[in-house]
């Protein structure tokens, strides 16, 4: 499975931690920046990661900001994206099975890493159901 990983400033920090365990998990990934902690706008790494996923070049992706709200918002609005704002384990599981969501986004300023790398690890572990009932539901809005 590839996956794309993208910031801003507000989760420049987090997303280091992010890397360094797809590292530790063998995971191939394409990390499209932000690459430094200066102040720069989510939109544009919501766009390089949603653009790799609907490019067929990643089957995944993460996003990260202050919120985790920016950056959703952004995403939702390409085709084909469903992008998931999860704090939480249980929500996380249940997006990909019910939602199939594509991408994670996380805020970290409301998550610690301890967290935050449990729901990822969640999330890309957890396959969509492929019930009937979930993909009409999907079908309904994409
Ligand atoms: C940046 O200060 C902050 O607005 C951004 O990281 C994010 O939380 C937006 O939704």
């Amino acid at each position: 499975m590839k996956l794309a990983i993208g910031c801003d400033h507000g989760g420049y920090e987090l997303k280091q931690e992010v890397l360094a365990h797809l590292k530790a998990r063998g995971f191939e990934f394409t990390d499209v920046g932000c690459p430094d902690s200066s102040s720069c706008d989510y939109p544009i790494y919501a766009k390089k990661v949603t653009d790799l996923i609907r490019a067929g070049e990643a089957d995944l992706g993460i996003l990260i900001c202050g919120t985790g709200i920016g950056m959703s918002m952004a995403a939702n609005k390409e085709p084909g994206i469903r992008a998931a704002l999860c704090h939480d384990v249980f929500s996380a599981k249940a997006t990909r099975e019910h939602n199939d969501a594509n991408i994670l986004c996380m805020g970290a300023r409301v998550v610690g890493p301890g967290l935050a790398l449990m729901i990822i690890d969640t999330f890309l572990d957890t396959p969509f159901s492929n019930d009937e009932r979930h993909k009409r539901r999907i079908s309904l809005y994409s």
